[in-house]
């Protein structure tokens, strides 16, 4: 293995308890407890078990949270009804609606309705709309995105000048990561389903942020020697070893990756840890802006 990992089990630890002390800080200077609602639509297992250990580190770094489990068929006006109680409620500092939610529900109108200054997830039009333009800072960003930027900052990757490929263009990871990178000064080339000749692209990046969905899609040969590669894929892929019956991969073939890069973030324990770590700061950061 030639590459460096880029731990992220690690640096997230270190984040969450950067957290924990200035939650800790502000609670005995007896400011509010910095809190977060959870509005989560429906029943699906995955969006469930994202929100609950998202409920579960916030108890653990001493901030408070709220849970709003509606049923998957709760009306527009319902739910519309419950983000502007949350935005009223003063006791509640951050708001995250887990998405995706089910088709019937109009996802831009709920996103647009949360308060700029609980937006913890960064994705209402007014923070992307900022961290579009040069000259202007979201109040938050979104936290996937967000974890890429730090981790590769914490492996002393320079992300001014460089050659940055991000796979994928969804709202929540590859679309804000390549604001991001460009916020960064990095020259950006965004590529997705329709682009051609994905590998003459990919080996020209020093920094590949990868988040496509595709199980171990990015192979080795792919990838510029030295290269710093973030992978935000998580896949499970049958595996007869293990109890389980599967095993977790990214979206980046590592084994193959890892002999070429410089930098490589392992999946699991690479960006995911991240995700949660960086609501954390972005909700402490509410709970700042709105209670100094
Ligand atoms: N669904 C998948 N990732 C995310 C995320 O980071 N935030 C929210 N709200 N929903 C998601």
């Amino acid at each position: 293995m030639s590459a460096q990992l880029i731990d992220g089990k690690l640096i997230a630890g270190q984040v969450r308890e950067e957290v924990a002390a200035n939650v800790a800080k502000r609670i005995a200077a007896g400011k509010s407890k910095p809190t977060l609602a959870t509005v989560l639509v429906g029943e699906r297992v995955d969006s469930a078990t994202y929100v609950s250990s998202k409920q579960k580190a916030c108890a653990e770094l001493g901030m408070g949270s709220v849970s709003k489990n509606l049923p998957a068929d709760i009306s527009q006006e319902e739910l519309e009804r419950i983000i502007k109680s949350l935005n009223d409620d003063k006791s509640v500092h951050g708001i995250l609606v887990q998405l995706p939610l089910p088709s019937h529900l109009n996802e831009e109108r709920v996103l647009q309705l949360i308060s700029v200054e609980k937006d913890v997830d960064g994705f209402s039009p007014l923070n992307i709309g900022r961290l579009a333009q040069r000259g202007r800072e979201p109040l938050f960003v979104p936290c996937t995105p967000y974890g890429c930027i730090y981790l590769l900052d914490k492996a002393g990757v320079q992300i001014e000048g460089a050659n940055a490929v991000v796979l994928g263009r969804s709202n929540i990871v590859g679309m804000p990561a390549a604001l991001l990178l460009m916020s960064r000064n990095a020259t950006v080339t965004v590529c997705h389903s329709r682009t051609k000749d994905l590998p003459s692209l990919t080996r020209n990046a020093d920094i590949l942020i990868v988040a496509i969905g595709k199980a171990e899609f990015v192979r080795g040969e792919w990838i510029k020697p030295s290269a710093a590669v973030i992978d935000v894929g998580i896949n499970s892929k049958p595996d007869a070893t293990k109890k389980s019956g599967y095993r977790l991969v990214g979206d980046v073939n590592f084994d193959e990756a890892k002999e070429v890069a410089g930098f490589i973030t392992p999946v699991p324990g690479g960006v995911g840890p991240m995700t949660i770590a960086m609501l954390m700061k972005n909700t402490l950061r509410a709970a700042e802006i709105q209670n100094p």
